[in-house]
């Protein structure tokens, strides 16, 4: 399917607006698109108590699976310091946040990883992900 990076990072740029990070000061945006054309934002979200802080990446990766839409083409992410602007790095996905896409993904959905709409690195999530332990590995 034909995948608009641009207009996804302008959906994960207008999620790292919300996003909730007193403590860090890292606002990250996300956005999913299933292969069903829907978007599906998040950004991260922090606690006082530090360990439950989710990222960006699973909250729109959980907001899409509790809407029973698990199939995901691809996702777009920007981080930095405060809510909005051009950042200074591309934000890579974290560990638990690969494997929490590779439960529902066979590795080959794009991951774009955006500074802003204009300047944007692709992968594919086995590229991050490789050797990956999923469910095809519970045999
Ligand atoms: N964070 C994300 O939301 N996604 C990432 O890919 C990396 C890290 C968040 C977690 C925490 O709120 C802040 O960035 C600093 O680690």
């Amino acid at each position: 399917m034909f995948i608009d990076s641009k207009k996804l990072i302008i959906k994960a740029i207008e999620a790292r607006k919300f996003s909730y990070a007193p403590y860090s000061g890292f606002c990250v945006g996300a956005a999913l698109l299933t292969k069903t054309g829907e978007i599906f934002t998040g950004c991260n979200v922090e606690s006082a108590s530090y360990s439950p802080t989710n990222c960006a990446e699973r909250t729109a990766v959980f907001k899409a699976v509790s809407e029973g839409k698990l199939d995901f083409a691809a996702i777009a992410i920007i981080g930095g310091k405060g809510h909005e602007g051009k950042t200074e790095n591309y934000t890579a996905p974290c560990g638990v946040c690969r494997q929490v896409l590779a439960e529902f993904n066979d590795g080959s959905m794009k991951v774009i990883l955006a500074k802003d709409e204009n300047d944007f690195k692709e992968y594919s999530l086995s590229e991050l992900l490789p050797l990956s332990f999923t469910p095809k590995s519970l045999v």
